[in-house]
């Protein structure tokens, strides 16, 4: 198990996070934090892992995330949540750097269980959640690769995950 990501460093993140840009300063994002050992299971339980890769269910319990943050949309605030989309990027990707400075790495999930993560909050009608943030200080050490015609990530014959990333020349459209 990993040293644990303390409540009081997610604080610090929203503290930033307050200052992110916003669509129409309408600060539409709010945020679940989760660092109870309870609560991270049951985050875990409802998040999917790595898609492509078939015999892998995600991180095993010892390996575990040791905190999470629920990115949500209040429709208080706006009530087009298409529009704030492009604001749960920019406020993952904050919180990613905000992450990595501190030696805390994180995995962006968009495939969870959005339903049970409404019950188990009790979240009011108004509070969307949009995404999920799993942190924890890395106990796996990925590689990342140049592509060479596949962006599928995969797991080497010694458990090695290696990401394939496009050149920079290849997303440059013109
Ligand atoms: C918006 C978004 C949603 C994602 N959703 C998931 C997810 O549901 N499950 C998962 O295991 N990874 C998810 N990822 C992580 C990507 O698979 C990962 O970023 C990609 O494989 C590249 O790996 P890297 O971040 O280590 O470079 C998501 C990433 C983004 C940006």
């Amino acid at each position: 198990m990993s040293k644990p990501v303390g409540e009081e460093i997610l604080h610090e993140f929203v503290e930033n996070l307050r200052y992110i840009p916003s669509s129409c300063n309408f600060q539409a994002l709010k945020y679940i934090l989760v660092t109870d050992d309870e609560k991270c299971r049951f985050m875990r339980s409802k998040t999917r892992w790595a898609g492509f890769l078939k015999d892998y269910n995600g991180p095993d319990s010892d390996k575990s995330p040791t905190a999470y943050m629920v990115i949500c949309h209040d429709t208080e605030c706006c009530e087009n949540e298409t529009m704030f989309l492009k604001d749960v990027g920019i406020s993952a990707q904050t919180v990613n750097l905000m992450a990595c400075e501190k030696g805390i790495g994180i995995c962006m999930i968009g495939s969870f269980d959005i339903k049970a993560v409404e019950e188990y909050f009790s979240l009011p009608e108004n509070i969307k959640p949009k995404l999920v943030i799993a942190l924890g200080y890395p106990l796996e050490f990925p590689v990342i690769e140049d592509e060479k015609g596949s962006v599928k990530y995969y797991r080497d014959e010694n458990n090695i995950h290696h990401v394939p990333k496009r050149s920079a020349k290849d997303l440059i459209i013109k």
